[in-house]
């Protein structure tokens, strides 16, 4: 391991410099506060109209965007627009945040937990086929960490059994994906692309928000309409909707940040860069870039050797003042509240259970320093050499 003799940073080590961040925008944010003080319109508005044609602009879309309430309701909005219900089944990774599986049951269709990829920790195409029945009426692609599932695989063979493919793009907004069949941003490869802006995502607001893309017009009014109580025009509800707005104070602040975000997202692929060059040769599995997406890092997760007590590893980096993390501590099947409502592919999910018990998620952000990040290395190296 490359591991220079570094000094412990002067001040604190963040898991996320959300602080840091906002230092460094303080003054613009302020400014958008300040709109919409003076306007006082919190709800819709022309905040909210101008973040969703603004997003869809800047990355570039080319997709109708929703904004709703936070990236659980996206999804759910995204599977009702879709006509998922009862009686259905949907194919979700088993290494996920519970949302991608927890919104299936919720709209009272099976979640089908398949396995991952063990390189890039995303859907794998042939657990996916392993999970398939004649009631399969969808599949969620979830983008983890930064980077596209294999969507040369999984659209074609999406379309090939006439699912409907929902991505869970929380993660990975931003990175684009160029293969062999499919190309485009990632949100725009399936039916309809699901985000987050919870604050530690890579285009975080100040509070909780979201948002549904969709190339299809119908689909995204589809969603628009679920989202608004079911109804189209105010008092007359064409079906049972839900309340998920996003609103326009976080619509001014995502604008901001918008303004930043293609810097934004250079900064974590150059912290990436680094621990990537620091981490050669050690003893942890550095992430894995597959050839047709671009990543976007909202995390940057090693896995450790099968051998290490990652409890230990984490105790003694924190005595350290290095904050890590732990997504995810376990397979989604695994979860209680799923034991009832999901069941697992055939072959079982043996790899998203490797990753669940090994995988360890390093300082990620924009703020991230060198010296920083050489600390970090060199802490994670002396604690691997003794536990
Ligand atoms: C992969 C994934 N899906 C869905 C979500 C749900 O987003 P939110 O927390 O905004 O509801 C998150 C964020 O936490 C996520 O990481």
């Amino acid at each position: 391991m490359n591991t220079p003799r570094s000094q412990a940073p002067s001040g604190p080590i963040h898991m996320v410099d959300l602080q840091g961040l906002h230092r460094r925008l303080r003054r613009e944010l302020d400014r958008a506060m300040d709109e919409v003080l003076q306007e006082s319109a919190f709800i819709r508005g022309r905040h909210v109209s101008a973040f969703e044609a603004k997003l869809s602009a800047t990355l570039p879309l080319d997709a109708h965007v929703v904004g709703c309430g936070n990236g659980t309701d996206a999804l759910y909005l995204a599977l009702r627009a879709l006509g998922v219900g009862p009686g259905d089944e949907v194919i979700v990774p088993d290494f996920s945040f519970i949302a991608t599986a927890e919104v299936v049951a919720e709209v009272g269709a099976t979640p089908v937990f398949a396995d991952i990829d063990p390189r890039t920790f995303n859907l794998d195409p042939a657990s996916a086929e392993r999970a398939r029945s004649p009631r399969t009426k969808a599949l969620i692609v979830v983008h983890l960490f930064g980077q596209c599932a294999n969507m040369d695989a999984l659209v074609p063979w999406a379309q090939e059994h006439g699912l409907r493919l929902v991505e869970d793009n929380a993660q990975s907004l931003g990175a684009v994906y160029c293969g062999v069949n499919v190309h485009g941003p990632a949100g725009t490869l399936g039916d309809m692309g699901c985000t987050s802006f919870f604050p530690s995502k890579n285009l975080g607001a100040l509070g909780d928000g979201g948002a549904v893309m969709a190339r299809n017009a119908d689909l995204a009014d589809r969603a628009r309409l679920v989202a608004n109580h079911g109804a189209k025009h105010k008092y007359h509800h064409l079906e049972v909707g839900i309340n998920s707005r996003l609103d326009g104070l976080q619509a001014a602040f995502l604008n901001v940040k918008l303004d930043h975000y293609h810097d934004l997202i250079a900064r974590r692929q150059a912290a990436a860069d680094r621990y990537d060059a620091m981490l050669a040769g050690s003893a942890v599995g550095t992430p894995h870039r597959g050839p047709h997406s671009s990543h976007v890092f909202h995390q940057y997760c090693v896995m450790l050797p099968a051998s290490c007590d990652r409890s230990a590893v984490q105790d003694a980096l924190k005595a350290q003042g290095i904050p890590t993390a732990v997504y995810y501590p376990g397979a989604l099947s695994a979860q209680p509240a799923m034991a009832e409502v999901g069941r697992v592919a055939e072959g079982e999910t043996p790899v998203s259970q490797n990753a669940a018990a090994r995988i360890l998620a390093l300082p990620m952000h924009t703020e991230l320093t060198e010296d920083i990040q050489a600390f970090v290395v060199e802490q994670l190296s002396r604690t691997l050499s003794v536990v």
